[in-house]
Parts: structure tokens; sequence; C-alpha cells
């Protein structure tokens, strides 16, 4: 399975040296991706390790001021990307184009785009879950060959069960991932929103799940390893 980590803004330098040292001595069959804040990805990583990122820039190397561009991601053997998760969509104004323009930068530069989609609450209440997943998918992978499209992890990811410890039914969650792969049938498909060391007996029922995307969780390596010993 992919187990990919999102630290968001979380870990100071010495917080960060002392995970990843603890995280080393994890031993496990996994891919296990770590997308640390930008400041935190320097570092040398050990060896079960796979670095990712939780944002690029959607302009190469140049002028632009406080971006990060896939060139120098790839500089720092970043192999995946996080593209278009739910904050950044809400806080950062980030659009379907945008995320399409950033996809392509990655593929380009040999880096697997960790595509984020989600309905929000009201999306969901209203019936319209399918429709916004299709949107999603549909113009961030605008334009790109079959073979491109396969090299997309797409993360589905409710709006509203992100850090709110709120989980869709096993059903609901079950609905959603094989309607993704009906668009996206070579991708993997992770779940994430409030993926915990508990509910991951009951998530890891659905045998559609390639994998997860941890938020919370993936701050602790007592958790991580919990979370290990049950997926
Ligand atoms: P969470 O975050 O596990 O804390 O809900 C998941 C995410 O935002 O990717």
């Amino acid at each position: 399975m992919i187990i990919a980590f999102n630290h968001k803004s979380n870990l100071k330098r010495e917080e960060y040296l002392n995970y990843l040292q603890d995280i080393s001595k994890i031993i496990t069959d996994h891919t296990l991706i770590i997308c640390p804040s930008f400041i935190n990805i320097s570092n040398p990583y050990p060896n079960n390790i796979h670095i990712g990122s939780q944002n690029v820039s959607r302009y190469n190397s140049g002028a632009h001021t406080g971006e990060i561009s896939v060139q120098q991601l790839k500089s720092y053997n970043v192999e995946y990307s996080l593209v278009g998760h739910s904050e950044r969509r809400m806080e950062q104004g980030e659009t379907d184009e945008t995320i399409n323009k950033k996809i392509k930068l990655l593929l380009e530069n040999n880096i697997a785009p960790i595509l984020c989609v989600g309905e929000s609450r009201q999306e969901r209440s209203t019936g319209k879950t399918e429709e916004v997943l299709q949107r999603q998918i549909e113009m961030a992978t605008k334009d790109l060959n079959k073979n491109d499209q396969k090299k997309i992890i797409i993360a589905y990811e409710p709006t509203w069960a992100i850090g709110t410890g709120l989980i869709p039914s096993n059903r609901d969650i079950k609905k959603s991932i094989i309607f993704i792969k009906k668009q996206l049938p070579m991708s993997s498909v992770l779940y994430g929103g409030s993926v915990n060391e508990e509910n991951i007996e009951i998530i890891k029922k659905i045998s559609e799940i390639d994998g997860y995307l941890l938020g919370g969780l993936s701050l602790r390596v007592d958790k991580i390893k919990k979370f290990l010993s049950k997926v």
C-alpha cells in the first residue's frame, strides 16, 4: 500500500530531526511517503522513506518570489507531490486550471502527482459527490494522454472529514472510490480524512483502497507504528 504523510505546517526543526530518527527504525513493506513542510524538506532521509512535497509552483524556476519550482523539488529527490489539497483549494484559492498546470509540470519532471479530490459537506448533502469528483478529475487531467493519466495517484478526501474526526461510512467511501476508478482505471486511489490507528480496523475492510493519506496521525511516530501494525 501507499501510505502518505501530510505534515502540513507542523514540526519545528528539532522536532522534525527527532521524528526522522524515530521513523528510520520502522520496517514495513508499504511505501511510506513523507510530505513535510517545505522548510524541512532538505534533510537526509532514511532509506525506508520516499520524499513528497505538499505543493509545487505552477511556474518553472525563475522570478517567482516565495514559490518552490518543480526543478528545485527534483534536485532534492522529491518523488511525489500533493496537488489540489482542499486546504489549498479553500485557503489559497487554488483552481482546477492551476492544478492541471501543476500536474503537467510534475509529470514532465517524473514526479508522481497525488491529486486530492473530495466533496464538501454541502455537496454531499445535496447529492453532488460524484458530480464534484468527476469535475475535479476531468479538469485536473485535461489534455493528458492515457500514459500520463495512469501515473497520477488520487487521494479521495471528503473535505468535511479532514481533521474533524468524522468519516463517511464504508459503503460511501467504497462507492466514491469505485466511481474514481471508473474515471481513472489505472490509478491508485488513497483514502484520507481523519484516519487513525483505531478506525483503520474498519476502513481497511474496503478492498478497493490502495493506500492512505494521513494528516494528524502522521505527526506521531508511536501512532504510525500502531497504524502500520493494523493496516
Ligand atoms: P487528517 O488530514 O488525517 O488530519 O484528517 C488528512 C489530510 O488533510 O490530508
